[in-house]
């Protein structure tokens, strides 16, 4: 028999007798009834289907999860037959118009959006804690001088946790919420530190004065000037950014802090594993692959041969593609239409750009591509904003965890107060020996 109670379904309905799932196994012709809700069957129903009295039961099987939920949430809706994407019911087209990513960042967190005073107390929270320790300075300092971004990155948040030890109380929500409040606040500083680092230009500390991403510009670019003041067109183009990164759903990185942090170990740590998700080149690092991919197709004429490279598979048409999109990516039709904007300000005529927008249109144009459903996601036009900003390749996918932390955050806390959370562990068929004798070295 299952082991839970029928749920209340999406529509605060309770499932029926109707929602079950007859399955006869046929290795010993039993009938075993289970539960369907909210479209979904559990796992662990299948457990009680045994071939023989000593079987350990049926397991399900589903390398890279491509359909199984791990979770139930409420923080991030995808429809990726449509192209929608909404955050707590928010369609992002509305939050990007309207919104900026400290709001944003408030509504994953805490779900909903927050009062004018609420908003004030937030901004004020997160942008006095901007400074990070003396130490953790130093300790960037003594990274190579051409060390990768990401890996600065994943390091020092993960050496936060050394400095605020009692951010492990985690069942504590005042520890949880200066966690996410100091998370939130320092990547931005733990980012342009590692720019400054690569360029060999000292760090430069946060200007309080000045809005989240424009206090980011000022980080990253200040030289000697008293006081750095950012353009507002791209401050805003980088909230815009920011907003349309700020969470996704049980994607890789996601699901990588979810699994590290049901240990219960401290947020710091928990999102560091999240950045070093995010650092492979199939998740958060497609962004920097694009712009080398336009580096080596260098020409428009060039794009027709590889396009035949990638339908002969010696390529991969980096920016494309997506495992819940199977359709436009809604994020990339809101980032396209600032990349021009950027170009602008920045008084620059990208070449690259001309080589990306054909190459989308012919991908578009080519049944390979739309017969596997193959469209531009957030990736292919955000290397192109970043480049126009002057922000080096191996910064793009520092520029995605900035954002992204929100999310990881609302992620985390949401897995901390679901009852239903136990550390993650997931089964294994195996499929090695077994009982082989050990032979010594010698006689091998
Ligand atoms: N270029 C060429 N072919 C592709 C691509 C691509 N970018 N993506 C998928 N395909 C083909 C793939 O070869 C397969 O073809 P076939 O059925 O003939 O073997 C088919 O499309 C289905 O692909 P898949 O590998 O089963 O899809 P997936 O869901 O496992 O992978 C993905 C999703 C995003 C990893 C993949 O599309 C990809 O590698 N894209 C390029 C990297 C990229 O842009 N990543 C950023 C994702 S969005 C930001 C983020 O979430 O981090």
């Amino acid at each position: 028999m299952p082991d839970h109670e029928p749920q209340a379904d999406d529509n605060g309905g309770v499932a029926t007798a109707t929602d079950t799932l007859t399955v006869t196994d046929n290795r010993t012709g039993e009938t075993y009834e289970v539960p369907i809700t909210d479209g979904t069957v559990r796992a662990m129903d299948f457990r009680q289907m045994k071939a023989s009295e000593d079987d350990f039961g049926l397991m399900t099987y589903d390398p890279a999860f491509t359909n199984t939920a791990s979770c139930r949430s409420a923080i991030t809706y995808i429809d990726g037959e449509a192209g929608v994407l909404e955050h707590r019911g928010i369609p992002i087209e509305q939050l990007c118009e309207r919104s900026s990513y400290l709001e944003v960042a408030y509504l994953l967190v805490h779900g909903e959006l927050p009062t004018q005073e609420a908003l004030d107390y937030w901004i004020y929270a997160i942008t006095h804690h901007t400074y990070v320790h003396e130490n953790l300075k130093k300790s960037m300092e003594g990274f190579r001088y051409d060390a990768h971004p990401m890996a600065m990155l994943l390091s020092t948040v993960g050496a936060l946790s050394s400095f605020y030890p009692a951010a492990r109380r985690i069942e504590d929500p005042t520890e949880r919420y200066m966690a996410i409040v100091r998370l939130i606040a320092k990547m931005p500083t733990l980012a342009a530190f590692s720019y400054r680092h690569n360029l060999g230009l000292p760090y430069v500390y946060p200007d309080n004065d000045l809005w989240y991403t424009g206090n980011f510009l000022s980080m990253l670019y200040r030289i000697n000037e008293p006081k750095y003041e950012p353009d507002p067109r791209l401050q805003r183009a980088l909230d815009v950014l920011w907003i349309l990164h700020a969470d996704h759903e049980q994607n890789c990185s996601t699901s990588a802090v979810r699994s590290v942090g049901s240990s219960q170990v401290d947020p710091y740590s928990a999102v560091s594993a999240g950045v070093a998700a995010l650092y492979g080149p199939l998740h958060g690092g497609a962004n920097e692959a694009v712009l080398r991919m336009l580096e080596r197709i260098e020409r428009v004429e060039n794009i027709p041969d590889f396009l035949q490279g990638v339908k002969d598979r010696k390529e991969k048409l980096m920016g494309f593609g997506h495992r819940v999109y199977q359709n436009y990516d809604p994020r990339a039709r809101i980032i396209k239409k600032h990349v021009d904007e950027v170009l602008e300000v920045m008084g620059i005529d990208s070449p690259k750009v001309e080589i990306a927008v054909e190459l989308e249109k012919r991908a578009l144009d080519d049944e390979y591509f739309t017969d596997r459903k193959l469209y531009p996601n957030v990736d292919f036009y955000s290397g192109l904003i970043y480049e126009a900003m002057s922000i080096p390749p191996g910064m793009f996918t520092v520029m995605f965890a900035i954002p992204r932390t929100a999310g990881w955050l609302a992620q985390w806390k949401e897995m901390l107060e679901d009852e239903e959370t136990r550390i993650a562990r997931p089964r294994q068929v195996y499929v090695g020996p077994r009982t082989v004798d050990y032979v010594p070295v010698g006689e091998r």
